[in-house]
């Protein structure tokens, strides 16, 4: 998904990422106005200093010194309050949102499932998940109000040294404001972007390859590629270390030079300052008092110039996130649906494809009625896999008809579809919980006797006995040590449980033993009078069990026997 789309602008990833505040915004513009205050007041206490001692000097200030002690000290006070209350402000709204856009991706996971999440997709959305959505809290708290406050702050400031102090002082802060907080993010943001890509770059390919190392420990011993892997390991961490190393140099420089730039101003500042009050165009009291406030002002506009480093960063993870909620499912589900009881299933003229060019099913015709167990056979690859699929709908078909009790399978309620419709997958997959906890997901209320008698069904109820807690065993205290026979009969069990009319089994013994196949397949029969199964499977032995087989070649189905 993230590799297809178009990439957007920094200006339209901050608007819509803006959008997503919505009714948040009110609470936003407050911690900008705390913010904006805040900085004042941190002004304030220099300024009250600076105006007492313009004062003594003789020159006309309305304000008592009193007042201007009191001045000082309340500004003090009310520079921690009000900081206090902005980043108490941006920090509510950040993580209100972050619980918002989880909520969001979930959304947006549950449509785009199951199609759009096989294979490749995945770990791109686990980081979502995990360290995209943990980045936007910077853009939300760190990023939105800095701006606004700075724009604030800098504007009031130039407009009081104007009209207190002298416009020349106040056009060299506005000079100042702009180079800092403007011209120098823009000149820095293009090596930094660059030097923090590469170092994205190198960060997540080690991250990438030093995970599928641990998790492929077992090949790596058993081909003895130990010392292979880990002189690999070596070479891509040290091009991380210089990547990294190269980027806190980048980081540092644009700081410097930010520093430096503050300095020159300030520096500019008071010079001209000082050669107003020569050439007799400012008192040294006003002069003292511009020249303290420009000191004191440019804290917003530094905090602007450190963003960029951080900014590319949130910008690609907004980018990848409104790619994922932009993202549109291969199926949308049926609401307000035919609902319907499994009677018989009718294919008529199926075709399909993933990619819109290769023909996976062509033409392929099949039926399925109550009490029937239909087999399909065909080499791997061919599209068994495929076509249980979209008898469950988790793909669009090209053309042709799956219709249910004879509506077509686009007209049928999506929840009802899968209540009378179970799969059972090639792979099982079994969550940290008990094993109970595992089987309930296909029935919640089920009872023990429910769950046993699944089980038993499956031919996994002896085995469960064995296991220390029995059905309260938890499937991650027995790491990896299930076997995949015993994982799949765990997913016939589920498939059992949930009780539904038309169950699809794919390869549902291709790990199991011959005897404990036997015990399924007996299952199986007994279980026909009430329901339909469609059987996929190499094994001619089970195949035995079939009333009708049907044979894929070349994308189409032939009945046989
Ligand atoms: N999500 C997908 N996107 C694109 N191509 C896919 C996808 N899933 C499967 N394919 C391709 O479609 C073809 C049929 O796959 P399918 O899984 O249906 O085969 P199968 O008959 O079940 O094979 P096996 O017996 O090995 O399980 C294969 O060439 C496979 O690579
Ligand atoms: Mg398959």
């Amino acid at each position: 998904m993230a590799e297809k789309s178009t990439r957007r602008s920094g200006a339209v990833i901050m608007a819509s990422l803006i959008a997503l505040l919505g009714s948040l915004a009110y609470i936003m513009l407050l911690a900008v106005i705390n913010g904006s205050l805040g900085f004042i007041c941190a002004m304030g206490v220099p300024l009250a200093g600076a105006m007492a001692i313009a004062k003594a000097m003789g020159e006309h200030i309305p304000l008592s010194y009193g007042f201007l002690i009191a001045l000082a000290v309340g500004c003090g006070v009310l520079r921690g309050l009000l900081r206090y209350f902005e980043q108490y402000g941006n920090h509510y709204i950040a993580f209100r949102l972050l619980a918002v856009l989880r909520d969001k991706i979930f959304g947006a996971l549950r449509t785009l499932c199951p199609a759009k999440l096989e294979g490749k997709q995945k770990g791109s959305i686990i980081a979502m998940i995990t360290s995209d959505i943990e980045t936007l809290e910077v853009f939300y708290a760190h990023t939105i109000s800095p701006i606004c406050i700075a724009v604030i702050v800098s504007g009031a400031v130039v407009i009081f040294v104007g009209v207190v102090s002298s416009w020349y002082l106040a056009l060299i802060a506005l000079l100042g404001y702009i180079a800092v907080g403007i011209v120098a993010p823009m000149i820095s943001s293009g090596k930094l972007k660059a030097s923090g890509v590469r170092y994205r770059g190198e960060f997540a390919s080690f991250n990438a390859y030093f995970l599928d190392s641990i998790k492929g420990i077992k090949d790596i011993v058993l081909n003895n590629a130990g010392e292979m892997r880990k002189e690999e390991v070596n070479r891509r961490s040290d091009l991380l270390l210089g990547e990294t190393k190269k980027m806190k140099h980048d980081i540092t420089r644009a700081g410097a030079a930010t520093e430096l730039m503050v300095s020159l101003f300030i520096f500019a500042a008071l010079t001209a300052g000082i050669i107003l009050v020569h050439m007799e165009m400012l008192s040294l009291g006003r002069m003292i008092i511009g020249v303290v406030a420009v000191f004191g002002s440019f804290g917003p506009v530094i905090a602007i110039s450190a963003l960029p480093g951080n900014l590319t960063q949130t910008f690609a993870s907004g980018d990848r996130m409104l790619d994922l909620l932009a993202e549109k499912p291969a199926v949308t589900p049926v609401e307000n649906g035919r609902k319907f009881h499994f009677e018989d299933l009718k294919v008529t003229g199926l075709d399909f494809s993933y990619d819109g060019d290769t023909q996976i099913l062509a033409d392929v015709c099949m039926h399925a009625r109550k009490g029937e167990i239909i087999g399909i056979v065909g080499e791997s690859g061919c599209g068994k896999s495929t076509l249980l699929k979209l008898l469950l709908r988790f793909w669009q078909k090209s053309h042709g008809q799956i219709a249910y009790n004879g509506t077509d399978i686009e007209q049928i309620d999506t929840d009802s579809l899968l209540d009378n419709v179970t799969m059972v997958s090639q792979v099982t997959y079994l969550f940290d919980e008990t094993i109970a906890d595992n089987l309930r997901i296909a029935k919640p209320g089920a009872t023990d006797a429910e769950l046993e008698e699944a089980c038993r069904m499956a031919s996994v109820h002896n085995f469960i006995m064995t296991l220390p807690d029995g059905y309260d065993t938890r499937v991650g205290a027995l790491g990896d040590n299930l076997s995949a026979g015993e994982k799949q009969r765990l997913g016939l069990a589920r498939a059992f449980l949930r009780g539904s009319d038309l169950i699809l089994l794919d390869e549902p013994t291709s790990n199991v033993d011959s005897i404990n196949e036997g015990m399924i397949l007996k299952a199986l029969r007994q279980q026909k009078n009430k329901k339909s199964i469609i059987l996929v499977s190499h094994r001619e032995s089970t195949m035995a069990v079939a009333d009708r087989i049907y044979r894929v070649k070349n994308g189409r189905l032939y009945e046989s026997k």
